[in-house]
This record gives structure tokens, sequence and C-alpha cells, in this order.
């Protein structure tokens, strides 16, 4: 039996919801009212608390600042056409969360703390969720040591957070990307398939370095000889080669992306010609070359299904074909988007009813 916890609920004064344009969200800027928030103190989790959102106090020796012990997770919630809050596969970023959070040596959060102290956020907060399809609120539970340690070790005291805000898609366009055969996200044996801060932190430089030569994303390979293609860093990577979707398998070095298996889950179950396996850059850019490539996409929370128009390896770019002609990506798309809104059977019970 499910364990109810007890939460304290500070509610704000004066809710900044009126002063929200929603036809106007920039991703991940605007912050619902409240935040919820526990405390791992002396072995246990305690301190359930909703409360305003606002800034946190933090000595300056805060570990997580300095050693980046910190783990995170992104999700949204939606509403359907009859008013009531889905939130897209919860439990799949709980067991991610708690994957990523054995790896970092964070403690475990259990099941309840997460479920219940969404469910309260998203309760208290339900104003916030965007009725227009292609909007959502995105939910943003992250774990990160404490204490106030200048030294190598574990933290023993933890925040478990909740933030949400509304958003709309991530990308606003079509990306170009670019192939990455110098710099490493991810080595064998390292954290990559945890989603963990300081990924995130070492993909900056290589991105700006890219962004200045016009690419909004890398393609991450491989860290051993950057022969193969991993993923692209806010978004796991997939193609359609010859009538195939074609993505690389996950192993430790990639984030085992939720969208990346509700599109795999589709295609197979659609009788889609599916492969998960290691796929060279030497194929992808010999397909390319012969125009064999039919759509490329990456696929994430944030992104959804983010559409890649072209992609650059070694000075040359390689455009691929327009979008309205991409049937399979656009597919996906529309059907995760029919499921997530509650317009289509929810066959797999990916919907979590509010
Ligand atoms: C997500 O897709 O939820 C992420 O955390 C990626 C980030 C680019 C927002």
């Amino acid at each position: 039996m499910t364990e109810t916890i007890d939460i304290k609920v500070t509610r704000i004064k004066e809710s900044k919801l009126p002063g929200v344009d929603f036809d106007n969200i920039p991703f991940g800027r605007i912050y619902t009212d409240h935040m919820f928030m526990a405390d791992y103190i002396d072995g246990k989790w305690q301190n359930f608390e909703i409360l305003p959102y606002g800034p946190l106090e933090l000595d300056p020796a805060t570990t997580t600042l300095h050693y980046a012990q910190s783990i995170f997770e992104g999700l949204k919630a939606y509403k359907s056409e009859s008013g009531e809050t889905l939130v897209f596969r919860p439990f799949a970023n709980f067991e991610r969360l708690n994957k990523s959070a054995e790896r970092m040596c964070i403690p475990e959060v259990p099941k309840e703390l997460y479920e219940q102290g969404m469910k309260a956020l998203l309760e208290i907060d339900n104003d916030w969720i965007p009725e227009e399809v292609g909007k959502s609120l995105y939910i943003r539970p992250f774990v990160f040591g404490t204490d106030d340690f200048i030294g190598i070790r574990p933290s023993d005291n933890y925040k478990f957070m909740i933030i949400t805000c509304p958003v709309g898609s991530y990308y606003a366009e079509p990306v170009s990307v670019k192939i990455e055969t110098h710099y490493t996200r991810a080595a064998k044996g390292g954290v990559g398939y945890a989603k963990t801060a300081g990924n995130y932190a070492a993909s900056l430089y290589p991105a700006k370095l890219a962004a200045q030569e016009g690419y909004q994303q890398l393609i991450w390979t491989d860290g051993q000889d950057h022969k193969y293609i991993e993923e692209s860093g806010t978004m796991n990577i997939m193609f359609r080669i010859d009538d195939t979707l074609i993505t690389p398998h996950t192993g430790d070095s990639v984030l085992p992306g939720i969208t990346r298996d509700s599109v795999l889950k589709l295609a197979r179950d659609w009788g889609y010609k599916v492969e998960e396996r290691k796929i060279s850059v030497d194929e992808v850019v010999k397909a390319a070359q012969e125009g064999r490539i039919q759509e490329a996409f990456g696929t994430g929370t944030a992104a959804t299904i983010a559409h890649i128009k072209k992609i650059g390896y070694e000075g040359a770019d390689y455009e691929l074909p327009p979008i309205k002609e991409r049937e399979w990506s656009n597919k996906f798309l529309k059907e995760l988007d029919m499921i997530k809104y509650g317009q289509a059977e929810d066959k797999f019970g990916w919907n979590y009813k509010l």
C-alpha cells in the first residue's frame, strides 16, 4: 500500500498567471506560482512542502555548485478537451531518475514522494496548464546535494524539488545539426546514460562552436573513435533510411529517452521496420550523399519530434527532404500529440490522469 505523505502548503498571495501571455511563451523562462520541495536529512526524506516559487538560500560551499552532484528529469502535463489533466509517462521518468540517482550516489527518491509531490503541485497550479495543442506544462523534478563541504565525497544531505513552467516548442524550426568528431559528450563507463547536470555543461562549448557555424545542435559520436552516432544532446536521434527506422542503441553513453521509447513502440506497433543498433557516421554520410535519408529527427520531452533539415560533416552540408514529405516523423508527432491530449486511444497506458 502506498504511504500518504504529509505536505505543508503555503500559497502565493497573488498569482502571476494574469500577467502571462500564453501566445508567446519562451521555453523554460516562466515558472508557475508554486514549487515542491523535500529534504533528505539524517538518512531520510522529510519536510515535504509546497511553497511560492522563489529563490533558494544556499551556502556558497554547497557541494552541487562545485562538484555537480545533481540529477533531473523532464516530463509534461497536458489538458484534454474535456479539461482532464494528463501527465505523459511519469513513471518512466521516475525510473530513470532513480537510475541517475544510483550512478551519482544520490539517495533513491521514493515513489510516493515523487508521485504525491507532483500531483499536489499540479493540482495547486492546475490553471497554468495550457489548453492549446502544441503547448503543455513542463515538469522539472531534480535532486541535488546540499552539504556545505569542499571535498570529494557524496553529500549527506539533499533536496528534491519540482518546478513547472508552461511551454510551447523547444525548437521553433527544423534544426541543422553537425556531426561532432572532435569533442566527446560521453565515454564508455561514464555517466552519459544519466540525466545529470555535468553532461549538459560539458556540451556547451562544442555546441557554441557549432552555433558559430550555423548549427543549432550537434550529433555526438562515440567517445573512443568518433565513428558511431550516439545522440543529439537535447534529444535522441533517428533516421529513416531505405524505409527502415534506425536509431543508436542506448548502452551507457546515450540517454534512454522516453520519447525515443514511445516512438519505437509506435513504429513497431505500426509494423515499420525498426533497427536499434550501432550506426556509423560513414553509413549516415553515404546515405545522405546517395539521397537515401528519407527523414532524420530528434526525439525528446522538450524537443518532442524535432525535424532535422540539414546535417553537416567535415565542411560539407547535406540537405534532407522537405518536412511535408516526411510521412513517418509527422505521423509519430501527430499520434503522440493525440495520445497526450487525450484525443486518441491510449493503448500503451501512457497517460497518468490527475
Ligand atoms: C528534456 O527534453 O526534458 C530535457 O531535459 C532537455 C533539455 C534540452 C530541456
